[in-house]
């Protein structure tokens, strides 16, 4: 495989990974970021997200000289052909995707274009379709703007949606499920596609507009999967059946498949909420009624306060009550706080007058930058401590929010006496009833 010039626009999860992973393949990579802080710290080696197997990658990437950091686009752009964008995307307050960071980033990139050039640019971050197609008319006006000659010939748009999972992202990129290139131009989709080449992917080659549904259609879908299952769990409660095992026994038929099933307090992070969302506003905007779209977010946001629900069955007066909460990130493994069930939940907690003991292994630096203004309306009555254990000292009850591997592993005994909501059914319910009050989600 040759190598090619890369640069990738933000280098936050998706960005960081996708350039580390590039340059770990051979490819000659430069990271991009208006974020000068974000930039020092790479350039001195250090890793702003926590990402398992990401220091390996990257370390090996900047041994062989393979990977760079700057926050000059005129550098990046003139010493790369592919130019991939991995800036944010999040929701509008109408659930709309705000695509200023991208369109900024398009108006950068075109200021460094030039006669004579070529340069690919390449959407990674997640992207309401028709953008693409709209991004090609931006950029060649910009281009046109300056008197750059022929602007069309100077550059080519391309989808290349991401697929990658938080906290399993190096494995994701490096043996991806597939690879979707979407682009009006075969010849530059199938250049895009040979940088992939070293992983033999499934390669699916399409157009624009296809490429970019193709990733809302997949999140969109996952996410009904865990609305679906979560709305069968608390059918379940009512009825005596233990949804666990109703999952496994849909799982078995591989029309179905078995992931995606785990009920629990609801979905968040960075893509599921906002992609969602994205695409309701895309099917109003184009005239349709998306009724099973809705009703999974509306399923999601009930879902996500069952716990407190639950805990008040037991304690219907949280008033003075110490509450521990393990597990605040979206989900194990990472240290994002994006839409993460635990925010609704602490805030519900504080607001009924709990007192919240928190604890997670790697987000509560973040997770204090998100209850900033409940830390400085509640002060002590919501704590961060440094271990699972403190947290549950004095505790009255525990909210299992998040799955991480530390808790499945506890010490029963610490749990005695306490009322205990186990927000992803990752204990067994016969067990813990030898020392606590237990609930899960959808099992007897
Ligand atoms: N996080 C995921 O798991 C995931 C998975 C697949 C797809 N995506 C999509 O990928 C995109 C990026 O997501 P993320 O989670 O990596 O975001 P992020 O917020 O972690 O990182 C975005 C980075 O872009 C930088 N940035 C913003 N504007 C910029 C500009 N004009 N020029 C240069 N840099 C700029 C920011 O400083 C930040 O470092 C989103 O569209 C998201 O939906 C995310």
């Amino acid at each position: 495989m040759s190598s090619k010039r890369i640069a990738v626009i933000g280098t936050g999860y998706v960005g960081l990974v996708s350039g580390a992973c590039f340059a770990y393949l051979g490819h000659k990579v430069i990271g991009l970021d208006i974020d000068e802080g974000k930039i020092k710290r790479l350039r001195r080696g250090e890793i702003p997200i926590y990402e398992p197997g990401l220091d390996r990658i990257l370390e090996q990437a900047l041994d062989r000289g393979n990977i760079e950091f700057t926050t000059d686009y005129e550098y990046a752009v003139k010493n790369s052909d592919f130019i991939f964008i991995a800036v944010g995307t999040p929701s509008r307050d109408d659930g709309s995707a705000d695509l200023s960071y991208v369109e900024s980033a398009y108006r950068s990139i075109a200021r460094h274009i030039d006669n004579e050039d070529f340069k690919i640019i390449v959407n990674k971050s997640t992207v309401p379709v028709g953008t693409g197609r709209w991004a090609k008319e931006f950029i060649k006006s910009l281009l046109k703007e300056k008197g750059v000659k022929d602007p069309e010939e100077r550059f080519e748009v391309v989808s290349n949606p991401e697929f990658l999972r938080e906290g399993k992202a190096v494995e994701d990129f490096m043996k991806p499920d597939r690879v979707v290139v979407g682009a009006d131009n075969r010849d530059v989709a199938g250049m895009v596609a040979s940088l992939y080449e070293k992983l033999q992917p499934a390669m699916l080659i399409t157009d624009l507009p296809t490429a970019e549904m193709i990733k809302y259609a997949s999140n969109s879908f996952l996410a009904t999967k865990i609305s679906f299952i979560n709305e069968i769990a608390n059918i379940c409660e009512k009825t005596g059946a233990d949804v666990t095992v109703v999952a496994r026994g849909m799982g078995l038929d591989h029309r179905i498949s078995p992931h995606f099933l785990n009920a629990g307090c609801g979905f968040g992070g960075s893509c599921f909420p906002k992609d969602v969302k994205a695409l309701i506003h895309t099917a109003k905007e184009v005239d349709g009624e998306p009724l099973l779209l809705e009703s999974v977010i509306e399923v999601n946001e009930r879902q996500k306060l069952k716990p407190v629900e639950k805990l008040l069955k037991h304690i219907p007066d949280l008033s003075g009550k110490t509450v521990a909460v393990w597990g605040l990130a979206f989900k194990p493994e990472t240290d994002d706080m994006r839409e993460a069930p635990s925010i609704p939940i602490i805030k519900q907690l504080l607001k009924l007058g709990a007192i919240v003991k928190a604890y997670d292994p790697v987000a509560t630096e973040n997770a204090k930058q998100v209850f900033k203004s409940e830390i400085e309306k509640y002060g002590e009555k919501l704590e961060f401590t440094a271990d699972r254990y403190s947290a549950l000292k004095g505790a009255d009850a525990l909210i299992l929010v998040t799955e991480w591997q530390e808790f499945k592993e506890v010490d029963f005994d610490k749990l005695k006496g306490k009322v205990v909501i186990d927000g992803r059914n990752i204990w067994e319910p016969s067990i813990m009833k030898q020392f606590c009050t237990y609930e899960s989600i959808g099992r007897p």
